[in-house]
């Protein structure tokens, strides 16, 4: 494709059906503002921000998307046609062709948007628009043809007759237009009955000059949903659900119910790796090949090695090496890296500390601000002891320690190479390699610790 193209969002509209103090395109998607959608779409094809249009909330939206847009005022709701006046000082001169879709209708992808604008670049006339087939859906534009078939209007379902009404090829609304065209012809359009300036009167103003019309219909009926109410929100989040699930089984990834797998549109996962029931892999994660992973877990911003295990737990900013075992029931924080081979589950948590290879920490135990070292043993119910109401303090127990169930390691502290601890010690001072500590606070016994 030759001619430049811009993109202009039409997201002024109040969003009223939703009920609600958020303003429609910022209630979430999969983890992502609905309008983030269109955005993406319209910028992956235009290759710049897109101008959006924005009205409702107008604050919030811009707090939210920052640069990834370029933003133009519609201070009345006056229409769609009114709507895309706004973008002409932003846009006049600037492209060839311009193309406008809806900040409300996520799922129209990117694809879609390039056969259209493709289609008008072939097109002898000013503008091209979206089409779809379906005698099931209601409350859209339809699309009138005359006897030779070409398009010669849209009429809005409240003034269509009946006989227009039967008509099942309805506007997407979404269109690609000639941009000198369009800024000449958008202040002729007339008014409605409703008081408003529809966009969809500029179809019959072009075949009234004798420009050309061209539709392209849509296969896919579920790019259309438009998010008017929260019944039609948790529509399309099935829809994308069901995308994003279907792209990952094709990828060579089994989920065993996708019905209950969220996978947010930024995670990745690896070749055989099986997610059952109910797991949710939010934001950024990563999972690598040949892991189970759920059910009932989350993964949040978190990145897995391959061939690990975790099993009904929740991990978020969390790093696990190949061979990880981590659950049931454990909690992972931010900066919990857990290296190779590294057990831990059973009512566990962890955060800002490193678990070194082989470590095991089976039992209710906490751990933070701790850097932990290969082969150690963390017994039942261990806790690092690391705020003294004031600050956060490390500790730090070297490769091969045992640590006794109920230890309590007062940090800042450190536990030498291969040390004991002794079931329920207070852990106050140092305990130097190969030694055995025990008591309240322990007492440190010069003794080799172990025949290991
Ligand atoms: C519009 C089309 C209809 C099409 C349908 C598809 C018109 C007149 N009708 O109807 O043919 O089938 O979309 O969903 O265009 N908006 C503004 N400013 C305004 C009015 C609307 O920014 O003044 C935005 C809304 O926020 C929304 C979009 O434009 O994102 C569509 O507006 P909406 O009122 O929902 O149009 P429909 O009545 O659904
Ligand atoms: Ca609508």
């Amino acid at each position: 494709m030759t001619m430049t193209l811009a993109a202009v969002i039409l997201a002024a509209g109040q969003g009223t059906r939703l009920k609600s103090a958020l303003p429609k395109v910022l209630h979430l998607l999969a983890g992502r503002p609905l309008v983030a959608y269109a955005l993406a779409a319209a910028e992956a094809v235009t290759g710049q921000p897109p101008v959006l249009v924005v009205g409702h909330g107008a604050d919030a939206v811009r707090a939210a998307l920052g640069d990834r847009a370029v933003y133009v005022t519609q201070e009345e709701q006056l229409g769609t046609g009114h709507a895309v006046q706004q973008a002409e000082a932003a846009l006049r001169g600037r492209s060839e062709a311009v193309l406008v879709t809806y900040g409300d209708m996520p799922l129209l992808s990117e694809e879609t948007l390039r056969a259209l604008a493709e289609a008008q670049a072939g097109n002898t006339g000013p503008l091209t628009m979206l089409s779809v087939v379906s005698p099931r859906l209601r409350d859209f534009g339809r699309v009138v043809r005359g006897p030779d078939g070409n398009v010669r209007a849209v009429v809005e379902e409240a003034q269509a007759t009946l006989d227009e009404r039967r008509i099942t090829e309805l506007n997407v609304g979404a269109y690609c237009f000639r941009s000198d065209w369009l800024w000449e012809a958008l202040p002729r359009l007339p008014l409605s009955p409703k008081g408003e300036y529809y966009l969809t009167d500029i179809v019959g103003l072009a075949v009234a000059e004798g420009g050309h019309v061209a539709a392209v219909a849509l296969e896919d009926e579920a790019e259309v949903i438009g998010v008017n109410t929260r019944v039609q929100l948790a529509e399309a989040e099935a829809a994308l659900r069901w995308r994003l699930n279907e792209k990952w089984m094709l990828a060579g990834v089994t989920l065993v119910d996708p019905a209950t797998t969220y996978i947010d549109p930024q995670a990745q996962l690896g070749r055989d790796t099986r997610v059952l029931p109910n797991t949710h892999i939010q934001g950024r994660s990563v999972v690598g090949q040949d892991c189970v992973i759920g059910p009932n877990t989350i993964l949040r911003q978190t990145a897995i090695g391959d061939r690990c295990r975790v099993e009904c737990s929740v991990l978020e900013g969390a790093l696990l090496a190949d061979e990880v075992e981590v659950g049931p029931f454990a909690h992972l924080r931010k900066g919990a890296r857990l290296e190779r081979g590294v057990h831990m589950g059973n009512f566990g948590e962890v955060k800002n500390s490193t678990l070194g290879p082989g470590a095991k920490m089976g039992h209710f135990s906490y751990v933070g601000d701790a850097t932990i070292g290969a082969e150690v043993n963390i017994g039942a119910g261990t806790v690092t002891c690391n705020f003294d109401g004031v600050r956060k303090n490390r500790t730090v127990i070297e490769d091969g320690a045992f640590i006794g169930s109920d230890t309590m390691l007062v940090a800042p502290v450190r536990i030498g190479q291969n040390a004991r601890t002794g079931a329920g010690a207070v852990v106050t001072k140092e305990v130097p390699p190969d030694s055995l500590a025990v008591g309240m606070p322990a007492r440190v016994i010069k003794k080799a610790a172990s025949s290991k």
